[in-house]
């Protein structure tokens, strides 16, 4: 049997879907997440895929731009990009609010989105970037190459992951790449999630968490190459990755550098899958014990960071209400409104980060530096909780 079942989280909401109001409650979808090792390939992805158009339309609510890491991130990434390669035309693949492309001219023919949430395609739109609000496709490729002739740059952060028709997907970017041109896509790493039992990148966006060898399977199918792979620290840990038409460029070592580490970890087998659910349920076991202990003890708990992640570690660990007070998050469009799921309040941090809490469980824990220095104030006398990559408290 060439794929395996090794992870089961249960009946999940859409980790995104934030709820106006308790009635919608009834109505909210709920899938089974699970995960599952493909041995040819290699490659993990979810048991069941969710619909795109559940996930992804008008009233999705992820803001690249409001974090100032990402913004920082992703301007550094556009600098070595146009250093590096000197792209013409560039294309991105899940433009979001636009806070990679901001960085190019903004000359209609040479920098294009491509976002499928029309909410955030009309911003990249307004700051004067021909943006197509579709799901990237063979059919939108052909159309980009017509409109705008074929690219030097595409590029792609958190998303590729997210298309759950990988080979449509690839083909449609070798399709779209000019012959020296090169595709260079982020996305959280498997590697970096299997040492930090960081199970909670798993969710109903991430259709595939990649390994470079899995990618290396799959983009061989298109005659595409990876030639340089560089660790990022962003997303609790992802990838860059850069593919080239195969035979374009010389393979760098990096490339060769990263598959000996996920060798090294046993990503090309099943038991290293098979630890990560053993290791999965006993931290499961280990918040809830401390979090129990904390509320016996009367102390207030809340949540910092209303993720996706933190929608998968509440709906698997059975954290609702009767546990975490409410969510404090700086992203205005959940404020007032549910957690998926788990249906905890969502309120502004000015609202809800006050001298009230004696402990705040860090839903955004891939942003812990820039948290702990920003609640300095906080971590006086009070304390985080993360389960990453165990569970701790953080001072
Ligand atoms: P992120 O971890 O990037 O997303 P996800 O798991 O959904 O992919 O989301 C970070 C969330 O945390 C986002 O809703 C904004 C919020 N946040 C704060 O509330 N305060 C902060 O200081 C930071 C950095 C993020």
């Amino acid at each position: 049997m060439s794929k395996i079942e090794f992870l089961d989280l249960g009946m999940q909401p859409i980790a995104n879907n934030f709820l106006s109001s308790v009635s919608d409650i009834k109505n909210e979808y709920k899938f089974r997440l699970a995960v599952t090792f493909d041995d040819d390939t290699k490659l993990v992805s979810l048991s069941n895929f969710v619909s795109p158009d559940l996930m992804f339309n008008d009233s999705y609510v992820y803001h690249s731009s409001l974090s100032k890491t990402m913004r920082s991130h992703f301007k550094d990434a556009a600098l070595s990009f146009l250093k590096d390669y000197s792209p013409e035309k560039v294309l991105e693949i899940g433009s979001n609010d636009g806070v990679f492309l901001k960085n190019f001219s903004s000359k209609r023919s040479t920098a294009i989105g491509v976002e499928p949430c029309s909410n955030f395609a009309n911003i990249t739109r307004d700051l004067g970037y021909a943006t197509y609000d579709k799901f990237w496709n063979n059919q939108l490729a052909k159309e980009i190459v017509l409109n705008h002739g074929k690219q030097d740059l595409i590029f792609s952060a958190n998303c590729i992951c997210h298309i759950q028709n990988l080979d449509e997907a690839f083909s449609a970017i070798s399709k779209t790449m000019s012959s020296t041109g090169i595709f260079v896509f982020e996305d959280p790493s498997l590697l970096s999630m299997i040492n930090r039992r960081s199970y909670d990148q798993i969710y109903d966006e991430h259709a595939h968490i990649f390994s470079i060898i899995a990618l290396r399977n799959l983009l061989d199918k298109h005659d595409l190459s990876i030639f340089k792979v560089q660790s990022l620290k962003v997303h609790g840990g992802s990838n860059r990755i850069f593919v080239c038409h195969k035979g374009v460029r010389s393979i760098e070592e990096s490339v060769s550098e990263i598959i000996s580490k996920e060798i090294d970890a046993g990503l090309n087998t099943i038991d290293a899958y098979r630890r990560f659910a053993y290791d999965v349920e006993k931290s499961k076991r280990q918040l809830l014990d401390i979090i129990h202990e904390l509320k016996r003890k009367n102390y207030k708990i809340i949540s910092y960071g209303a993720t996706s992640k933190s929608t998968t570690v509440f709906n698997y660990c059975g954290i609702g209400t009767n546990l975490i007070d409410y969510i404090v998050d700086t992203t205005p469009a959940k404020h007032g409104k549910l957690s998926p799921g788990a249906h905890i309040p969502v309120i502004s941090p000015e609202e809800g980060f006050n001298d009230t809490v004696d402990y705040a469980f860090l839903g955004a824990w891939n942003y812990e530096n820039e948290i702990c220095e920003k609640e300095r104030k906080f971590l006086k006398k009070n304390r985080f909780i993360t389960h990453v990559p165990y569970v701790r408290f953080i001072k």
